[in-house]
């Protein structure tokens, strides 16, 4: 008799992970990114360039240096936000993460506890969703148009918290390519979320992975920078949607008393230093040009998937094109459940997100799903979003009431 080791696991672990299986055929889930776009030549030598260089520091945790991570990376990040964001950060204000996953843990860990409440966009990053359940912290979503957050309806909801004596611990956004919705706040509207959180002893935690991903190639200024050193924002960012999400290379910017609490936090020795020194060296004089075609690359996908959602839907599913990303955010009628439609979908190949688990209120994100154009190519797009039209409209659920 063998010992059964779930006997000794301590209760309320999540769900085991389900065995890996490969994706199939119509693999629209998760982000990731263009496989024709990964700039591997570069990155192999950049990383033979810098191991030639500073090789020897590879025996020491942290390169040597500060567990903030390897400086010519921070800089480069403080140059990009700089150039692409209007945004001034120094070096010690910038924490180098194990991918933006590790940013959201450090910082939830810094500042929620159990029964504490926060406030989410109303579709937002199922990783985020998930996390706040584990740890018992409440959520109100805040609505949307097709700007991104409704600054009427975050004020009416921080007005109701205050009434019942509730302070959010913080405001989660994506004010850039929201994810799931792609949209890109307007910088009035920045202004407007801002004075509303300030009023309301609110700090900000602003998610931006996808900033660089605006098809247009401009981002509007970030949260963090209109904030002006005032001291309400938490920034996050990531390598993983720009260059490729395998680094697992991410980065939070905040004041550097910040920085340093989640430095205590950080209890992994060091985000991996050759993935750090290969974009140090890469991404000083390749990062623009490459973003520029990696967007020109997911623009032609979106446009197919968008196209092809509107052929095989037809009315009956509201796409608003996004402004750029690797998603597009589709709304079905009245009564449609894309949870139950996902298991069909899986038989016939196809997989999605559905919205439920990328909403605040599930039942509200029930109607909804998220496709990923990232790495599909672009013949199967055509073909995975007739299938799903086809699963859809064999499901019945087409002949909901108001369908
Ligand atoms: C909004 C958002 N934040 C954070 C992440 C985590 O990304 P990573 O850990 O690869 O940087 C993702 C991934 O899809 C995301 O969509």
């Amino acid at each position: 008799m063998s010992f059964d080791m779930a006997t000794a696991f301590r209760p309320g672990l999540p769900e085991p992970a389900v065995p890996w299986q490969d994706p199939p055929d119509f693999a629209f889930v998760g982000g990731n990114n263009d496989a024709d776009s990964v700039p591997f030549g570069g990155l192999a030598e950049a990383a033979v360039n810098a191991l030639k260089r500073e090789g020897r520091a590879l025996a020491t945790y942290n390169l040597g240096g500060s567990p903030l991570g390897y400086l010519p990376l921070r800089r480069f990040v403080c140059d990009a936000l700089g150039v692409r964001a209007d945004t001034t950060v120094q070096p010690d204000e910038v924490l180098i993460t194990s991918g933006s996953l590790q940013a959201l843990d450090l910082v939830n860990q810094a500042l929620l506890a159990p029964g504490d409440t926060v406030l989410i966009e109303q579709a937002t990053y199922g990783g985020m969703v998930s996390r706040l359940q584990r740890l018992g912290v409440s959520y109100v979503g805040i609505e949307l148009d097709e700007h991104g957050i409704d600054v009427a309806h975050l004020a009416s909801v921080l007005d109701e918290l205050a009434a019942a004596g509730r302070t959010p611990k913080y405001l989660y956004t994506i004010p850039t390519v929201q994810n799931p919705t792609g949209s890109v706040l307007p910088v009035e509207r920045r202004l407007e979320v801002l004075a509303l959180a300030r009023r309301h002893g609110v700090p900000i935690f602003e998610d931006d992975c996808y900033a660089d991903l605006v098809w247009d190639g401009t981002r509007p200024p970030t949260i963090r920078s209109l904030d002006d050193g005032g001291g309400q924002v938490i920034y996050c960012g990531s390598f993983s949607k720009s260059i490729a999400p395998a680094l697992r290379v991410g980065y939070i910017v905040a004041d550097q008393s910040v920085v340093l609490q989640l430095m205590a936090l950080k209890s992994d020795a060091g985000t991996g230093a050759l993935e750090q020194l290969t974009l140090a060296e890469f991404a000083p004089s390749h990062f623009d040009q490459h973003v520029e075609r990696l967007i020109a690359a997911l623009k032609r996908k979106c446009d197919r998937m968008v196209e092809a959602v509107g052929r095989e839907f037809g009315a009956e599913v509201t796409v608003t094109p996004p402004k750029g990303g690797i998603y597009v955010w589709l709304t079905f009628p009245d009564g449609v459940d894309t949870d139950a439609l996902a298991p069909a979908a899986a038989e016939a190949g196809i997989q999605f997100n559905p919205g439920s688990g990328w909403s605040a209120d599930p039942a509200w994100g029930r109607r909804r799903l998220r496709l990923c154009f990232g790495d599909a190519e672009e013949s199967s797009i055509d073909r995975g979003v007739a299938e799903l039209a086809r699963v859809y409209r064999e499901s019945g659920q087409a002949d909901q009431p108001g369908g």
